[in-house]
């Protein structure tokens, strides 16, 4: 688990840089002025960090190698390794230098040498980022210590942190969605979800919770079928961020599965385990909404979350069931593990209805399929807006965060075409994750700007990426949060 940001800045302390006995990390640019810091500490070791600094070595190494000065004449320290930036470097390569976790390994302490504020911030932003650590139930104080400092010094600490406040809200909301989707679904039921969500009330997001009885009465009869074999109780929670005035607001929507057996369509044992990570939609939407009250956003967003747990039991929902959802479209259950899709059915039409939307996202580890189509590095876009769908493509790009458009249109309906009720919920292998698209597209109005993101292959990853240790990665928040930044906040 993490504290918010988990980097802090110090003031860079020269005699403490004297004295250290490990190794010092420092990131510096490749132009010629250093800041009085670095002076400062290439005076320290005789000269040697300039020498680096401009030495052909250094000007030929990409940005965020790192090279390491062993045993430093004029210090204690056994190394200083200098990590090198470009003389103009963007934002989003100072945050990625940041995210070398490998260099930081045996790192005493880390300081940046030359680069503005900004930069001094992204590369803690990045730092936080990918040092972030799931450590709640590992038991050894091994696991428990972190691997590298949680602090970067710099000259300036307070015009640094000022420069990484909104970093770090969104940070602990990347956070916040890492931690629910890497909870095992014995801790994470749907009622503690919940709670974890009405506990947002205190940064000021406004949190209801709608139990069964007044889903019942909704009449999300798709949702309900999806909960009704186990013993936690449906839920769907409703959290309102009211940053922009009276206009009306902007919605995202997610699959909160907190386990997904298949139901009685039931899954095969192997890998069935990862399925705790099947609410990582919803959690999605609840980090965003946590990075948007963090940073006291400029806008009116509407987060809304069904929770459910798929199992099979006795009162279980059967294959060839038929139910009625809220929008009272019929559907036939020809697959109980296909349940994503009749959650969101009920929560997109639920939303359209409650806060007429000008715009709608839900996200959703919806297909098996969209791996086989994308593998683990872009999650798949469909939209019925291309406006919209370019907004989120140009925000995913610009946060390093892969987002891939998919197709959509009536040719792939006939699939989804049920002999007995309107439409059923499962297709058949081919382009599955473009029928389940199509599926979600029935419950949307045709007016409604919107955007399925099925996120099956980036919500949690077995081996570690580049902002992200292995396990869940909080894909999307830092996407979404710049989209409502860029297309809603002035
Ligand atoms: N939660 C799964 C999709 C999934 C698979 C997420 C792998 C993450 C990793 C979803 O509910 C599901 O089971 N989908 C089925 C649909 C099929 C029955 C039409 C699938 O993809 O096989
Ligand atoms: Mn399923
Ligand atoms: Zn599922």
């Amino acid at each position: 688990m993490t504290s918010p940001l988990a980097i802090s800045f110090v003031p860079a302390d020269l005699d403490a840089i004297a004295g250290l006995t490990g190794k010092l990390t420092v990131f510096v640019t490749a132009e010629k002025g250093m800041d009085p810091l670095g002076r400062r500490v290439n005076r320290l070791c005789k000269g040697a960090l300039k020498r680096l600094v401009e030495s052909e070595r250094f000007s030929k190494a990409k940005e965020g190698d790192g090279i390491t000065l062993s045993w430093p004449l004029g210090m204690s320290a056994v190394a200083v390794q200098v990590i090198k930036l470009e003389k103009r470097t963007s934002d989003l390569t100072a945050r990625k230098a940041g995210t070398a976790i490998s260099l930081f390994k045996g790192t005493d302490a880390i300081t940046v040498l030359a680069g503005s504020h900004a930069k001094a911030a992204q590369i803690a932003y990045g730092l936080a980022l990918r040092t972030y650590d799931f450590n709640l139930y590992k038991t050894s104080e091994a696991a428990q210590t972190p691997q590298q400092p949680a602090s970067v010094m710099v000259t300036k600490p307070e015009e640094v942190s000022a420069e990484a406040t909104d970093g770090a809200a969104v940070a602990e909301g990347v956070f916040f969605t890492r931690d629910l989707v890497n909870e095992p679904a014995n801790v994470l039921t749907t009622t503690d979800f919940a709670a974890r969500l009405a506990a947002m009330q205190e940064i000021g997001l406004d949190v209801t919770i709608l139990e069964e009885a007044e889903l019942e009465k909704l009449g999300m009869r798709a949702l309900l079928g999806v909960g009704q074999g186990s013993e936690a109780p449906s839920k769907v929670v409703v959290m309102k961020w009211n940053g922009g005035g009276d206009e009306a607001p902007f919605a995202l929507v997610g699959k909160g599965v907190v386990f997904d057996t298949g139901g009685i369509s039931l899954k095969p044992a192997g890998g069935m385990e990862d399925m705790t990570m099947d609410m990582g939609g919803a959690g999605v939407v609840s980090g965003v909404m946590r990075a948007l009250a963090l940073r006291k956003a400029k806008a009116n967003v509407v987060g809304v979350v069904g929770l459910v747990e798929n199992m099979p039991d006795g009162k279980a929902q059967r294959p060839g069931d038929v139910v009625k959802s809220m929008k009272g479209d019929t559907i036939e259950v020809i697959n109980t593990d296909a349940e994503g899709r009749l959650v969101l059915a009920d929560v997109l039409w639920y939303t359209q209805e409650e806060f007429k939307p000008t715009g709608m996202i839900n996200l959703a580890t919806l297909t098996g399929a969209i791996i086989i189509g994308l593998g683990h590095h872009n999650a798949g876009v469909f939209s019925n807006n291309d406006g919209l769908a370019d907004a989120f493509l140009s925000a995913a790009k610009a946060e390093d965060e892969g987002a891939w458009r998919m197709p959509m249109g009536p040719d792939y309906d006939k699939q989804i075409e049920s002999k007995i009720a309107d439409i059923r919920n499962a297709a058949g292998r081919e382009a599955g994750s473009v029928t389940a698209a199509q599926f979600l597209g029935r419950f949307v109005k045709s007016d409604m700007p919107w955007i399925h993101l099925d996120i099956a292959g980036v919500a949690s990853l077995k081996t570690p990426s580049t902002y992200a240790p292995k396990g869940a990665t909080g894909w999307g928040v830092r996407a979404l949060d710049r989209l409502i930044r860029d297309k809603y906040e002035g």
